[in-house]
């Protein structure tokens, strides 16, 4: 993946535990590099990286991914996407609906991109049903962070189920979203 994912794991990682724990997941994943973010890497980089954390920080990996997915958010607006992610919807379900044209756009400046694709209905309830297909396996938690941080940067918090499996190595997963009864002002 490009060193924009990588370099947004470290600045996760910096921002919350301190550069020493940084240098100790670098090392522990045989990173000794600074990340140029328009460079791709190969994807067990971030596998590694990721591993890592979960060791150094004591904490499952699924939980270090939906961390991700949430910081990634805010990350791409403070990195410069903030133009670009604001042409994409005004709320979850446009943004969700919006994600594979993003992507797309993404892709001009990230030729070598391998986005995930990402569709979204809403039910007569008023819930999302978000599907998720990507060529990478193990990646659905970092989605469910994306939905949350989504969900925070339009004042509409979320909670999200699997509706299919979560299973480490899926590729693919449907969610469920529901909004949370007490809107953020
Ligand atoms: C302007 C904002 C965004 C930018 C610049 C961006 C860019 C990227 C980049 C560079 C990658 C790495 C893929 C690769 O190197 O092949 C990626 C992966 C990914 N993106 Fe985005 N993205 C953005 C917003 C989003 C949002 C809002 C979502 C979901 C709601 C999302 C979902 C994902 C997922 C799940 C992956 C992991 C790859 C996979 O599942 O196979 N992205 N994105």
């Amino acid at each position: 993946m490009y060193g924009l994912v990588n370099k947004a794991v470290e600045q996760l990682v910096k921002v919350n535990f301190g550069d020493d724990k940084w240098q100790e997941i670098a090392k522990k994943a045989g990173v000794d590099q600074t990340f140029i973010m328009m460079k791709p890497y190969p994807d067990q980089v971030t596998f590694d990286l990721v591993a890592a954390a979960s060791e150094v920080l004591d904490t499952p990996s699924k939980d270090i991914l939906e961390a991700f997915g949430e910081h990634w958010i805010q990350f791409t607006v403070d990195e410069g996407y903030g133009k670009t992610m604001s042409l994409y919807g005004n709320s979850v379900l446009e943004f969700l609906q919006n994600m594979d044209s993003l992507h797309a756009q993404i892709r001009l400046s990230f030729p070598e991109l391998r986005p995930p694709k990402i569709s979204c209905e809403q039910n007569p309830n008023g819930q999302l049903v978000v599907c998720y297909q990507s060529e990478r396996a193990g990646l659905a938690p970092m989605l469910v962070g994306l939905v949350r941080g989504l969900g925070k940067r339009f004042s509409t918090p979320v909670e999200l189920e699997y509706l299919v499996s979560a299973e480490a190595d899926s590729t693919s997963e449907k969610f469920l979203v529901t909004f949370s009864q007490r809107q953020v002002a």
